[in-house]
């Protein structure tokens, strides 16, 4: 937990922004997962961790704006809980613990709100949670996502959007368990070894540095499948491996990192032309962000080199500008260059995308590839977001553009034959938007063909 005083003063600062009613800020509740009392690993609600920062389940945060109290509801254990659990701090004692001074049981809560009228939270993600709004505030289970606010969803996200330095710092500690992941992953992908293996040393890694895997571990040989979990293949030689890792602090700051990297530790030379030219995406991004663009200029950016490196391998035709106008890169990039990153893997998710990604200014497109970008807008010193090219050959996906003739005067379609069994790359890196550019967070993980190169040889 960061002290106290970070805590009041994120209350505050939402207090104002919000202005009047209450805001209701649900903690999460144990999930199971065979059955009650099997849960999978507690993760704490990131509204509810940002505010109020405690980890214990089934306690609800309100912030009053008509009163200015902070309060936290939830029943204390009793000795039933407390033979299994070991002895616990009370509501009471957990409340203080992050400046809160006004507690009370579950019971208190249901009359707190038993009359309120003018009230804010979240829509919610979980059917518990959901269901609990329901009834404490007496609206029906199918309309729970209807009231949610709107005024309180923005507020959020002004706030989250902008890392403070102690953000930051946490950052850069799962960005270290992060390198230990990858480095030592990069090390282990010798022909012969399973996915499973490899996907298994990171997670152990992630849980050394006391904290979980940010998402599940993508660790595959056919990285052309863009979020691809299942681990069972055999690394041979000749693939090309995504590894795509992150974990989260005991405080739950996130990483999101991608390798790829070849299988024996040696590029051969197609892997080595497309490496490059991801590579070139991924540092033209870092070369470009600033405050002040937006990272929908910052995709086409990236965008552009990609194209450009196509081109040169006769993959593509025309000129750059046309083809990333048309989009027909994307077929090789169905996704966007990056999303905000915290608390949560893709920040702020949950509050939907076009409120945290765009703005009245930056709007989404339709376009496919670029339609993906999960965030689009103009970028402010604090913004975290990550700067993730890459390079799939997806047989299904080519086959259908060239059957229905997509972008057939910027694609060379016989070309692009040869590539089908190729698999996929991807290289991801966490950046921070400073005053004047940007930085790339935390200690570099090798990056360069002869960086893995060399790693892998070690
Ligand atoms: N880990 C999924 C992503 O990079 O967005
Ligand atoms: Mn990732
Ligand atoms: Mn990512």
């Amino acid at each position: 937990m960061f002290k106290k005083e970070t805590y009041i003063k994120r209350r505050e600062q939402l207090r104002k922004d919000v202005g009047h009613g209450i805001i209701i800020i649900p903690g999460n509740h144990e999930a199971p997962c065979n059955y009650k009392d099997n849960t999978y690993w507690f993760r704490q609600d990131s509204t509810f961790l940002y505010f109020f920062g405690l980890q214990r389940e089934d306690l609800v945060g309100v912030i009053d704006c008509d009163n200015g109290k902070d309060y936290i509801f939830a029943n204390d254990y009793d000795i039933d809980d407390i033979i299994w659990t070991g002895p616990l701090p009370s509501v009471k004692e957990l409340a203080a613990s992050v400046g809160v001074g006004n507690t009370g049981n579950l019971n208190a809560l249901r009359r707190k709100l038993a009359s309120a009228k003018d009230f804010h939270y979240i829509a919610p993600y979980r059917a518990d949670i959901t269901r609990q709004l329901s009834e404490l505030l007496g609206i029906k289970y199918d309309a729970v996502a209807r009231f949610a606010s709107m005024e309180l969803t923005l507020a959020c996200v002004k706030q989250r959007s902008i890392k403070s330095a102690e953000e930051i710092a946490e950052i850069e500690k799962a960005i270290a368990t992060a390198y230990n992941m990858h480095v030592g992953a990069m090390k282990m992908a010798m022909p012969g070894r399973y996915e499973y293996e490899l996907a298994g040393f990171m997670e152990g890694e992630a849980w050394k540095g006391n904290g979980p895997v940010s998402f599940p571990v993508i660790m595959t040989v056919h990285g052309e499948t863009l979020h691809n979990h299942g681990h069972n293949n055999k690394l041979t030689k000749g693939r090309m491996l995504v590894m795509d890792a992150g974990c989260e602090t005991a405080m739950n700051y996130c990483s999101d990192i991608t390798r790829s990297v070849p299988v024996g530790g040696k590029f051969d030379s197609r892997q080595k032309a497309i490496y490059e030219i991801v590579l070139g995406a991924n540092l033209e991004a870092i070369r470009v962000t600033k405050p002040g663009i937006t990272y929908k200029e910052v995709h086409q950016a990236a965008s552009r080199k990609l194209a450009e490196g196509y081109k040169g391998l006769g993959i593509l035709k025309g000129k750059v500008d046309d083809i990333v106008e048309a989009g027909a890169h994307s077929l090789l990039m169905p996704h966007g260059l990056g999303h905000m990153m915290g608390l949560d893997v893709h920040d702020m998710e949950n509050y939907g995308q076009i409120n945290v990604g765009y703005d009245n200014e930056t709007r989404p497109s339709e376009q496919f590839g670029l339609g993906s970008l999960r965030c689009g807008r103009r970028l402010q010193p604090g913004f975290v977001i990550t700067d993730e090219p890459g390079c799939y050959f997806i047989p299904a996906l080519i086959d259908k553009w060239k059957a229905g003739g997509k972008c057939k005067e910027f694609i060379n379609y016989r070309e692009l034959e040869k590539w089908k069994d190729f698999g996929g790359i991807r290289i991801e890196d966490d950046v921070l938007v400073t005053k004047t550019g940007c930085r790339v967070l935390g200690k570099p993980i090798p990056k360069t063909v002869k960086e893995i190169e060399d790693t892998m040889a070690s």
